[in-house]
């Protein structure tokens, strides 16, 4: 018998199921839920922040405070929404008080990201932030350099740093810089190889 192989939902629904039952570091002693991501699991695009806060934490879906709001209306400002693309963190369990994630737990928690890249397939990989771009982009010289600029890494996917919606809302500039940034998200999809 011929066994049919598995969809991408089907198996980010397993390795959702490993992430909720994860120990790999301190973080599940203090976790009220895992947050592992929440999406379209054939998304060209996939979204990736720092770590869940205080609402994610409660709720178990990434971005569902302010800073998920500001991503809302920047992804509807490209006429997309987040059922059309797939939003996931370098850290599926939330630091205490919110603080930086550590190398640790970025190093324990990597595997989870590498194989939702595996699975979900996308294109076009952004990265949320300074955790984020410094998982994908170590020698780019940091976020401020990087911001609205793409990376191809051997995978062959596209990467593209952008400030954090939450580190843009305490900045008037910033938040200026990521919109503009943002809106390059569609010349970027245009311009990728169609048979890809
Ligand atoms: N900030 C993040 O990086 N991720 C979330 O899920 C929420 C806020």
């Amino acid at each position: 018998m011929e066994l049919k192989p598995k969809s991408k939902k089907e198996l980010l629904d397993g390795l959702q199921q490993s992430i909720a039952t994860c120990k790999n570091c301190s973080l599940h002693q203090t976790r009220t839920n895992v947050v592992p991501g929440y999406g379209n699991p054939r998304a060209k695009i996939l979204f990736i922040g720092e770590a869940p806060g205080a609402k994610e934490d409660q709720s178990g879906t990434p971005f569902c405070g302010a800073a998920g709001k500001f991503l809302d209306k920047m992804l509807n400002s490209i006429n997309l929404n987040r059922k059309d693309v797939f939003i996931a963190n370098t850290l599926k369990c939330r630091p205490p008080e919110n603080r930086d994630p550590q190398k640790s737990e970025k190093e324990a928690c990597r595997h989870y990201l590498e194989e939702q890249i595996k699975i979900i397939d996308p294109k076009l990989i952004v990265c949320l932030g300074r955790h984020s771009v410094e998982n994908f982009m170590p020698d780019s010289g940091g976020i401020s350099k990087m911001h609205g600029k793409t990376l191809v890494r051997p995978d062959g996917k596209i990467y593209l740093a952008l400030y954090h919606p939450a580190a843009a809302l305490h900045n008037g500039g910033l938040r200026q810089t990521l919109m503009e940034d943002f809106q390059n998200i569609p010349k970027i999809i245009d311009n990728m190889p169609k048979n890809n």
